[in-house]
Order: C-alpha cells, then sequence, then structure tokens
C-alpha cells in the first residue's frame, strides 16, 4: 500500500544521503537543505536512486546475464557536480516545462506571442534557462518501490504562460522497469512536453562508447531538421537512410556515412515518429536496445508520439563521472519520448497545448532485462 509521508520520515529510507552533500555548489539553487537523494529497491535486487533536485535519476544499478550489477546511466555522485557540470548535459534529469527546442524561443497562443530564453544556438532548449532539470521538486510520496515527485512552475516562469502544477511519478518493478508516469494541470493554454534524460550505457557508465549497442526504433518516419536542429515539417521515410532501425543495428554502423541530416546532429540527434496501431495515448513499442557483451537489454514503451534518440554526439570526455572515468564522446544515449520538437509552430504535428480542465498524463516505461546468449 501506498503512504504519503513527510520529509523527516522519508529521510529514514535515503541510502545515500552523505556522498551527496551540496556543500560547494556556486549554481543559482538556493534551498539546498531539502534537496536529498532517494533510493528504490525491489526483490529482483535493481536499485534506482533519484533526487528531488531536477528529478534527476542519478544510478540504475541493474544486472547483465551473469546477474551481475553495474549502474547503466552517466552522471555524479555530487550534487554541486550536477549544478555546476560544463555545459550542462541534463544528465538523468526530468526536462521541461518544453523538452527538446522552439524556434527562434517564440510561439504564439490566441494571437499572443511568448519569447523564451534563446539558450542553444539561435533556438529555445530544454525549458530555458532554469528548466525543471534545475529546479527542486517537492517529493510528495516515497517508499521502497515510489517516488512521487512535484513541481509548481509559475506563470511567466522562463516565459511560459499559466501556473503549471507537475507531477513525475518513478516506480521501479519486481521486473526491472522503472514506470514514469507525468502528469500536469494548467490554468493557462500552455505548451507541456515533459521527457526524461537519461543517458544509458548499458556495458555500465564510464565504459566507453555505446557505439555497438544494436538499437531498433519502432518508426518508419523521423523528423528531418535544419542545422539549428529545428524540423523542416516533413515527416521523412527511414527506408534507404541511415535512420532506418526499423531492424537492429549497431549504433555506429550507420554514422558515418555522408548524409547532411547526421551532419547537421553531429551524428543521430533527431525525433522519430513512433508507429502505432493503437489509437493515440496506448502504450506501444518505442525501441529496444541491446549490448552484446553484457546481454543487457533496454526495451523502451510510451504513450507519446515521438522519441528523440540522441548519441552523445556533445559529450567530448571533458566530463568525468561517478566512478571517475572521462564521458566519451558517444559514450552514453538518450532515448526521449516526447511529442515532435518545436511543435507549438508546426500546427500540422500533434498539438503539445494544454488547456485549463484537462490533464496531461503520459507514460514511458524503461524496461531492463537480459538477451542470455552467451558470447
Ligand atoms: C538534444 C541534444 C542536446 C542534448 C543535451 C538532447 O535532447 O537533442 O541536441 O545536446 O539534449 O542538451
Amino acid at each position: 500500500m501506498k503512504t504519503f509521508i513527510s520529509f523527516a520520515a522519508a529521510f529514514t529510507f535515503v541510502a545515500s544521503i552523505l556522498s551527496f552533500s551540496p556543500s560547494h555548489c556556486s549554481g543559482e539553487v538556493s534551498d539546498f537543505d531539502s534537496i536529498k537523494l532517494y533510493t528504490l529497491k525491489n526483490d529482483s535486487g535493481m536499485t534506482a536512486k533519484v533526487t528531488n533536485y531536477g528529478a534527476i535519476i542519478t544510478s540504475l544499478m541493474v544486472p547483465d546475464r551473469n546477474g551481475e550489477h553495474a549502474d547503466v546511466v552517466l552522471g555524479y555522485d555530487r550534487l554541486e557536480d550536477y549544478i555546476n557540470a560544463v555545459d550542462k548535459p541534463y544528465f538523468g534529469a526530468i526536462v521541461g516545462r518544453y523538452g527538446n527546442r522552439i524556434a527562434k524561443g517564440e510561439f504564439s497562443i490566441d494571437g499572443e506571442t511568448y519569447s523564451l530564453a534563446v539558450n542553444n544556438g539561435e533556438n529555445h532548449l530544454h525549458g530555458g534557462v532554469i528548466g525543471f532539470d534545475k529546479v527542486v521538486w517537492d517529493v510528495d510520496l516515497f517508499d521502497d518501490h515510489q517516488i512521487v515527485l512535484s513541481y509548481h512552475a509559475k506563470d511567466m516562469e522562463e516565459g511560459y504562460p499559466g501556473n503549471l502544477a507537475v507531477s513525475v511519478t518513478y516506480t521501479l518493478t519486481d521486473d526491472n522497469r522503472i514506470v514514469i508516469d507525468y502528469h500536469a494541470t494548467t490554468d493557462k493554454r500552455t505548451p507541456v512536453n515533459l521527457t526524461q534524460h537519461s543517458y544509458f550505457n548499458l556495458k555500465g557508465e564510464g565504459n566507453g562508447t555505446i557505439l555497438d549497442h544494436r538499437l531498433t526504433i519502432n518508426a518508419d518516419r523521423f523528423t528531418p531538421v535544419d542545422a539549428g536542429l529545428i524540423p523542416t515539417g516533413e515527416l521523412r521515410s527511414v527506408a534507404s537512410t541511415p535512420f532506418d532501425f526499423t531492424t537492429a543495428k549497431p549504433i555506429g554502423r550507420d554514422i558515418h556515412i555522408e548524409n547532411e541530416q547526421l551532419t547537421f546532429g553531429g551524428g543521430f540527434d533527431h525525433n522519430w515518429v513512433l508507429n502505432r496501431s493503437e489509437s493515440d495515448g496506448e502504450l506501444v513499442l518505442a525501441a529496444h536496445v541491446s549490448e552484446p557483451e553484457t546481454g543487457r537489454t533496454l526495451t523502451v514503451l510510451t504513450t507519446e508520439p515521438g522519441i528523440q534518440f540522441y548519441c552523445g554526439n556533445f559529450l567530448d570526455g571533458r566530463l568525468r563521472g561517478k566512478s571517475g572515468q572521462a564521458y566519451l564522446h558517444r559514450g552514453g544515449f538518450c532515448l526521449e519520448t516526447q511529442h515532435f520538437p518545436d511543435s507549438p509552430n508546426h500546427p500540422e504535428f500533434p498539438s503539445t497545448l494544454l488547456a485549463p480542465g484537462e490533464t496531461y498524463q503520459t507514460q514511458t516505461v524503461f524496461a531492463f532485462s537480459t538477451d542470455n546468449v552467451s558470447r
């Protein structure tokens, strides 16, 4: 049974607050004292660590085919590293109010134009300067298997209209699934596009590149972009292009093919249009990844229409993670389930507009397993 508990009671469940001390932060966060690290665990021995700073998943200990656990997400073990990180890679965070890009940081609703921070070339990225990844969330519920985090974004915070009440629930099931439930309501019409920005390396974080991981994406089309990674509006077939992941192939196999879209992204950094036979809002298979050496697999299911597959093109070895290892170029990949980038400026895309009285409700599942094929 789920119980609502106070912060003080929650601390008794917290495994590793000490290694997460916020003593040397130069960032913008003012209420350090309320930032904690929470550990979820299941009956199969998997653990997930979550902090209420940015609703970040800081660690996922997942077994390989021999039952050996490794941490499969990139990140840090000190809060100050999340706050002070060079180039802020959004490791493990919930990004919003609008995950991904909005062209030139501008959109209009009912004839009114809104201006957002331009924090990525000439465009807006991941909710702005202080997006949901850089704020302190409340913890509404915490037990061994589940944590419910909430955040109230103010009207015009980061330039977006409407007071937005957001909650994100992480549930760790006994069959090694992380189920993520997103929920939001507003008092003014506003775009909302929330996603989870974990960087995975199924060999274990810091363990080389992800180019050998085999990826399938359940999508016949993707949204090509311009040089600033803003969709052109076209839904292009992946057939006969490096973007065809309809059957499993190593991420690195086609990444060096001469292709304008790969040049724009510096590799894969694009949104795929998920195939759905079920009606909108049903949970469908989005992607499957397998790592040949360890046998670990990750299956992503979602109610969302799109998925941004980003293969860590901007990692360059400068950041060192929790094990002290440098995070190499393409040392992790993200599978960000979401609506399409720049939807507020593309009326032909599925709408991201949330109106008062409506409820934003989406679900994404990261399901871990092993392939049991020996080397
Ligand atoms: C974007 C990348 C970006 C990364 C980190 C991804 O969601 O697609 O272009 O570099 O986030 O900000």
